[in-house]
C-alpha cells in the first residue's frame, strides 16, 4: 500500500502517519502538507528518518502539483486530513476554509478519479451534524442525523462531505468518509480548548473560558481516531458514513478543572470571556455502527488520556514554547484581547 495522507503536519495527520508507520512498516506513507500556521516541520523529524516516508510541501487545491504527486508516487489510498480545523478562525475569516476544505477535497478527488486511486477516505466531523440541546442527554448522533451546520468550519466540512458523497454515486469513486468527535492527545495546536488550557496554566496565565463553560464536547484520545481510521480504509464499506466516537462527555468547565487539578494549579486562573457566535451547545456520538461492523472500540479512557496528554506537552516544552512564541502571539492577542 502506498498512503497519501494530506495535513499530516497537522495534530491528527502527524499521529496517523507515526501510527501506520509503526503498524505497517511496508506500507509507505506520502504526507503532502502546505505548511499552514497549524503545520509543523519538527512534528515529523522523526517520521523523515524513516526511508518509508516521504514528504512533498504542496496545497491540496492545487491541481498541478496535486496530479504531478499522483503521477509520481501512485497512491493506492488518500486520506484527507488537511484542512482549516479551527471554528474561531473560521468566524473571523471563512474565506480559506472554502478554498482548503471544499476546492481541495475536490481536487483530491478528481485526482484519485484520473489515477484510479483504491480509496479516497474523507475525515470529517460530528460538527457536520449541528449540535445536540443540553438538557436531552438520551439524543446523539447517529449517520442517518440530518447535515445542519453551524460555523464556516462545519459549512465547509459538510460541503466537502456532500461533494464526496456526489463523487461516489456519480463517478463510482471508491469513498468512505468518518465523523468524528473532539481529539485531544501530543502534537495538537495550541489554540485548541485542551492544549489552550494545559500550555496558559503551565505559565500562569489566565484560561479563557467561552460564556459559562457549560457547552458539551465528547473527547477521544487521538490514537483511538486513527485506529478507527486505519480499520476504515481496510475494511470499511465503500459509500459508506462512520461516526467515530467514545462515549466521552464533559462540559468545557469539568475539562479545564480536570486539567488544573493535574497540574496542581488554582481554579481562579479561570476567566470567564464572551461566548463564541453561534457556539454549538453539545456534540455526543453514537458510535454503535463502527463498533458492530468494524468491531471498533477505544483504548483509552479520558483519566488516562489527558494525563498522557499532559505529559507529553511537559516533557515538550520545545514544540509548544517555539509555536507560542511567534505569530501566534498576534492571533492570540487579536482572539482573546487583554485577559
Ligand atoms: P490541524 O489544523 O492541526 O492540521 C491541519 C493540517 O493541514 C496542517 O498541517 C496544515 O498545514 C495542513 N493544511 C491546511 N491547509 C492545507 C492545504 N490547502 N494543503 C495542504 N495542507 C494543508 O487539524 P487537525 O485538528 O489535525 O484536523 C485534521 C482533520 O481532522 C481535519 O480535516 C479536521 O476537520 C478533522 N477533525 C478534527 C478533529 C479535532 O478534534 N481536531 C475532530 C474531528 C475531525
Ligand atoms: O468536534 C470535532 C471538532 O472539534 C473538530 O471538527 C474541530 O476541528 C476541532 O477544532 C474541535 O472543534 P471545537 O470548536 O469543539 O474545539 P475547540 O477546542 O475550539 O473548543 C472546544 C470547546 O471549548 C468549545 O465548546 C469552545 C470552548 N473554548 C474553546 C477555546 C479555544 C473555550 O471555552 N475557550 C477557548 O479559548
Amino acid at each position: 500500500m502506498t498512503i497519501l495522507v494530506t495535513g499530516g503536519a497537522g495534530f491528527i495527520g502527524a499521529n496517523f502517519v507515526y501510527y501506520i508507520l509503526e503498524k505497517y512498516p511496508a506500507y509507505k506513507v506520502i504526507c503532502l502538507d502546505v505548511i499552514t500556521y497549524a503545520g509543523n516541520m519538527e512534528t515529523l523529524n522523526t517520521a523523515l528518518n524513516n526511508p518509508q516516508f516521504t514528504f512533498v510541501k504542496g496545497d491540496i487545491a492545487d491541481r498541478e502539483a496535486v496530479y504531478s504527486l499522483f503521477e509520481k508516487y501512485k497512491p493506492t489510498h488518500v486520506i484527507n486530513f488537511a484542512a482549516e480545523s479551527h471554528v474561531d478562525r473560521s468566524i473571523t475569516d471563512p474565506n480559506i476554509f472554502l478554498h482548503t476544505n471544499v476546492i481541495g477535497t475536490c481536487v483530491l478527488m478528481d485526482a484519485c478519479r484520473k489515477y484510479e486511486t483504491t480509496r479516497f477516505h474523507q475525515v470529517s466531523t460530528d460538527e457536520v451534524y449541528g449540535d445536540l440541546p443540553l438538557d436531552r442527554p438520551d439524543l446523539f448522533f447517529t449517520e442517518e442525523t440530518p447535515i445542519h451546520t453551524s460555523s464556516p468550519y462545519s459549512a465547509s466540512k459538510a460541503s466537502a462531505d456532500l461533494l464526496a458523497l456526489a463523487y461516489f454515486r456519480t463517478y463510482k469513486l471508491p469513498v468512505t468518509i468518518s465523523r468524528c468527535s473532539n481529539n485531544y492527545g501530543a502534537y495538537h495546536f495550541p489554540e485548541k480548548l485542551i492544549p489552550l488550557i494545559i500550555t496558559n496554566a503551565l505559565q500562569n496565565q489566565p484560561l479563557p473560558v467561552y460564556g459559562k463553560g457549560e457547552n458539551i464536547r465528547d473527547w477521544l484520545y487521538v490514537k483511538d481516531h486513527c485506529s478507527a481510521i486505519d480499520l476504515i480504509i481496510h475494511d470499511g464499506k465503500i459509500g459508506e458514513v462512520y461516526n467515530i466516537g467514545g462515549h466521552n462527555e464533559h462540559t468545557n468547565l469539568d475539562v479545564v478543572k480536570i486539567i488544573l487539578k493535574e497540574l496542581n494549579k488554582p481554579e481562579s486562573l479561570i476567566t470567564y470571556v464572551t461566548d463564541r457566535p453561534g457556539h454549538d451547545l453539545r456534540y455526543a456520538i453514537d458510535p454503535a455502527k463502527i463498533n458492530k461492523e468494524l468491531n471498533w472500540l477505544p483504548q483509552t479512557n479520558f483519566n488516562e488520556g489527558i494525563k498522557l496528554t499532559i505529559d507529553w506537552y511537559l516533557n515538550n516544552r520545545e514544540w509548544w514554547e517555539n509555536i507560542i512564541s511567534g505569530e501566534y502571539k498576534n492571533y492570540y492577542e487579536k482572539q482573546y484581547g487583554k485577559l
